[in-house]
């Protein structure tokens, strides 16, 4: 009886390791695959095409994607709200001096579903294959703090920009019979619920459930789906905390983040944080539970948010 039970508990054990085991190795285990032990290892233009957009290019790590694409031979549609910003990124990408072409659309995903219509139109000509998803805002804050209209924002450029984008050129693509991508950026947060990050962090959940289902239906088109979920990197979305922004190790720049990020969509992994350290601080995270990671937030979050104060 007690040797039914141990072979029963290690053979939970096992499963369990194993589960966590395969999680944490495919996307690292694809990666130096392809790397260190393929013969063919295809440029980013051979594997899906040489025209690409972005959203929210115009800073952060939507800008430096838009460059590290134009180091790599594509043609970038910079899209985002600041015409002033992108006509910068457009400057700095022609100094890039690969002679890459960029186009400029102007869009800002809170003012509404004409959004989508104007940028249908605005790259109707454009063989687009490659669409990253990179548009996102939040700041933490606790929920009793959110106003109607920042909440309708924040569902407005986290939810459904990757919802109708994704769609749209999925459709798109299918149609052409492009066999391109399309990335959509997430977060580390997407993995658990974030106190005093609460819509940041279930826009996120969202667009990894979304993303990872869109994997399969694209799939059969030869159309890849990456899911790329950064934890923190240099950018003004971290500007509430002068340590992150201080950046380390564990916390890129934009463009060191970019430029792994890119090679990673070149090696055509479908699930990944970008960046090597990310990996590392996920395979740490996730051996811990959902509930004790929420606590974890919620003990950093309530002291680097904007908390109210207890009646
Ligand atoms: N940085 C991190 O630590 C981190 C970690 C995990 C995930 N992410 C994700 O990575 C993505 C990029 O974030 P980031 O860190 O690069 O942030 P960022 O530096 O603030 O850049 C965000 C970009 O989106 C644009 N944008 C924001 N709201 C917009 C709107 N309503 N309409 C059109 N464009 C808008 C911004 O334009 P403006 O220049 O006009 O503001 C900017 O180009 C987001 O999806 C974010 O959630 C970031």
């Amino acid at each position: 009886m007690f040797c039914t039970l141990s072979t029963f508990l290690v053979s939970i054990g096992f499963y369990a390791l194993a589960s966590y085991l395969y999680e944490q190795l495919r996307t690292p285990y694809k990666l130096i695959k392809i790397r260190y032990f393929s013969d063919n290892r295809p440029t980013l233009k051979e594997r899906y095409g040489d025209w690409a957009a972005v959203t929210g290019a115009s800073d952060g790590i939507g800008k430096e994607y838009a460059k590290e694409l134009a180091r790599q031979k594509i043609n970038v549609v910079l899209i985002a709200r600041s015409e002033e910003k992108l006509q910068a990124v457009a400057k700095e990408i022609a100094e890039i001096g690969t002679g890459t072409q960029t186009k400029i659309v102007i869009a800002d995903f809170t003012k509404g579903s004409q959004v989508y219509e104007h940028i249908e139109k605005e790259t109707a000509d454009i063989p687009i294959s490659i669409l990253v998803n990179n548009v996102g805002s939040g700041t933490p804050s606790p929920i009793l703090k959110w106003t109607q209209e920042a909440t309708q924002n924040i569902i407005d450029t986290n939810v459904v920009a990757v919802s109708q984008l994704s769609r749209l050129f999925f459709q798109r693509m299918k149609a052409s019979k492009i066999k391109g991508a399309i990335v959509n950026v997430s977060s580390g947060t997407e993995m658990q619920p974030l106190p005093y990050g609460a819509y940041y962090a279930a826009s996120k959940a969202y667009t990894r459930s979304l993303t990872l289902a869109l994997c399969h239906e694209a799939k059969p088109f030869g159309i890849h789906v990456q899911l790329l979920s950064p934890n923190f990197v240099v950018t003004k979305i971290n500007s509430y905390s002068r340590q992150i922004m201080k950046g380390g190790l564990f916390i890129p720049s934009a463009s060191t983040y970019a430029k792994s990020a890119v090679d990673q969509l070149r090696d055509g992994v479908d699930e990944t944080p970008g960046y090597f350290w990310h990996h590392i601080q996920n395979a740490v995270g996730t051996a811990f539970t959902w509930r004790v990671r929420t606590l974890a937030a919620y003990k950093i979050f309530s002291k680097i948010s904007d908390k109210p104060k207890k009646n």
